[in-house]
């Protein structure tokens, strides 16, 4: 009878645990079971993810959605986008309302407590964005001391400006959409963003430029797919679509192709 006890109460804590945790790895079997994938992003960020006019609809385009796709069609099964504000992107895996996500997400010691990252697929840098006719008067990170400083809120790049750029306010949006209107508008003096993304908003606004010095590594430059702690199998197959993709020169195709379609405000 005792050791009956003991083996009831050692799987209800069990049972209670892995209920708790609602962490448990996301599997190629499951995925094609319920026939679909659901991925977590955002819909700001070109050239990765971003909204544009399709046939008169509001798409999801950019690069991270072509990865998506290309996962999706390797496991035989259909993609859902569910997007949301970058800041809830990888709760939203975590809380398995997204079996993955790909967001032009930095793979940093932090969140590898938590999640489980696939190989890397892109290198990022991160730059300044200053209003062009105040690019000689930013020249350093000291001399944006008591100016403000923007970054997207749960990014990489709050801790990035906060420690590079420790004399400046720096505050946290989460559009950065946003963030460049506030820049135009000088609410804002100055805005850190990843180069690819920076570039993108400085080809379609004049009045803005990079600034003229540089900031530095700090190791979390590479992206990579997310998804919940224990999904071996499936980070596998994941793995095997982004090797295709870099080998093949396609990831670097769909980042050109972004190019080519207009964000939609
Ligand atoms: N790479 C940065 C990070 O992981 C910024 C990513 C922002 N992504 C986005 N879709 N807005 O924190």
């Amino acid at each position: 009878m005792k050791k009956f006890c003991f083996i009831l109460t050692a799987l209800v804590v069990t049972c209670f645990l892995v209920a708790c945790s609602g962490s448990q790895g996301v599997s190629p079997k499951t995925i094609k079971e319920k026939k679909k994938i659901v991925v977590a992003t955002e819909s700001e960020f070109a050239p990765f993810e971003f909204k544009s006019l399709v046939n008169g609809k509001d798409t999801l385009v950019g690069a991270d959605i072509e990865l998506a796709k290309a996962i999706g069609e390797k496991l035989g099964v259909k993609v859902e986008f569910s997007w949301c504000p970058f800041d809830n992107v990888l709760a939203n895996v975590q809380s398995g309302k997204a079996d993955i996500a790909i967001a032009g997400i930095s793979v940093t010691d932090e969140r590898k407590k938590v999640y489980d990252f696939s190989d890397s697929y892109y290198t990022s840098e991160n730059v300044v964005i200053v209003k062009k006719d105040k690019v000689n008067d930013y020249t350093s990170t000291d001399s944006l001391a008591k100016q403000t400083v923007g970054t997207q809120k749960g990014s990489v790049q709050e801790t990035v400006a906060k420690k590079q750029i420790p004399k400046a306010s720096v505050v946290s949006l989460t559009s950065n959409g946003e963030m460049i209107n506030e820049l135009k508008s000088g609410q804002l003096q100055a805005v850190v963003l990843e180069k690819a993304i920076a570039e993108g908003y400085i080809a379609q606004n004049d009045d803005l430029t990079l600034a003229n010095f540089n900031l530095k590594s700090d190791g979390t430059d590479a992206y990579a797919v997310a998804t919940r702690k224990g999904s071996d199998d499936l980070l596998k197959e994941i793995n095997a679509v982004i090797k295709e993709t870099k080998d093949s020169g396609k990831f670097d195709q769909w980042l050109k192709e972004a190019s080519t379609y207009k964000q939609s405000k």
